[in-house]
């Protein structure tokens, strides 16, 4: 991403205050609350998006997003960052078979929630993963996101060709053992995954910041969203994940995310401490 900033002698209280005036005016028009998103990186989106827009102010960029609904969903699409990766963090899977997967054989049932899948690779490994371990057709995912541009996309399950050599990397590193292109069939630029492989998977609209718990779970999976809400947010949706969590229920989280210094922090125990995932315990 390019690091956009403000011009130079722009007032630094101004700015401030005009990006809060933003946030509010988005959330009160469109119902998208960023305003508990960490300041320094929603900066940065908004600045690249003014100049995408060819604009010169956060105000102008105000204007532009109340009055115009697709303005407002490339602002979402700036705000909401997608980037993700299949078997990302091949470690953090390979855990994942190794200390998770046993508990879940002793469920008759399993019930899986990622929370901001983005474009869907993320579940896609983990419908492969648990296919591999004979336990998918006793499991039902729920894939949410902000954002219905990119579940969309999660829905078709087409993925640049370009990638499939790192995610084959990382998919054996993860500790998959068959070919990974069995999982799909290459077209022109892209591979089309096997629609099988989406057979247990609901995708839904659901924000982390305004939308309630929707079930119970044994497994919640929120990589690489949190770091982007500030401390007080963070502790919310934790909140969120507790209640949403069956007892002895299994966390996960980003490489560089944690419940340290969360109020819920003694509700659960690491699984694996170096991978983030954590089990819930009272
Ligand atoms: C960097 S991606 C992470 C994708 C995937 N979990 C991974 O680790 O590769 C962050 C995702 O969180 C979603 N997101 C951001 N704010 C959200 C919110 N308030 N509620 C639900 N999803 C949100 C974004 O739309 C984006 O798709």
């Amino acid at each position: 991403m390019t690091l956009a900033l403000p011009p130079v002698g722009y007032d630094p209280a101004l700015e401030r205050l005009e990006i809060e005036l933003l946030l509010e005016g988005v959330f009160r028009h469109y119902g998208f609350d960023f305003r508990s998103y960490a300041y320094a990186s929603l900066r940065r989106r908004v600045w690249k998006r003014i100049e995408a827009e060819g604009l010169a102010t956060v105000s102008a960029l105000q204007d532009r997003v109340l009055h115009d609904p697709d303005a407002m969903n490339q602002l979402l699409l700036d705000l909401s960052v997608n980037v993700t990766a299949m078997f990302r963090d091949p470690s953090f899977h390979a855990a994942f078979r190794r200390l998770v997967v046993p508990m879940l054989r002793t469920y008759p049932f399993i019930r899986v929630w990622h929370a901001g899948c983005s474009t869907g690779e993320e579940v896609y490994s983990m419908a492969i993963l648990l296919e591999e371990e004979g336990l998918y057709d006793r499991a039902r995912i729920y894939a949410t996101d902000i954002n219905e541009v990119v579940l969309q996309q999660a829905k078709e399950g087409i993925f640049p060709l370009n990638r499939m050599q790192e995610y084959t990397e990382n998919y054996i590193r993860a500790g998959g053992s068959r070919s990974f292109s069995e999982y799909y069939t290459a077209k022109y630029d892209g591979a089309l995954f096997s629609p099988a492989l989406l057979r247990n998977v609901v995708f839904a609209q659901h924000n982390l910041v305004t939308d309630r718990s929707f079930s119970e779970f044994n497994v919640i999976l929120c990589r690489n969203v949190l770091i982007y809400f500030d401390k007080t947010l963070q502790q919310r949706v934790h909140g969120l994940f507790y209640d949403s969590l069956a007892m002895f229920g299994v966390l996960c989280l980003g490489s560089k995310e944690s419940l340290k210094f969360s109020m819920y922090e003694d509700c659960f125990e690491p699984v694996s401490q170096p991978d983030k995932i954590y089990r819930k315990v009272r």
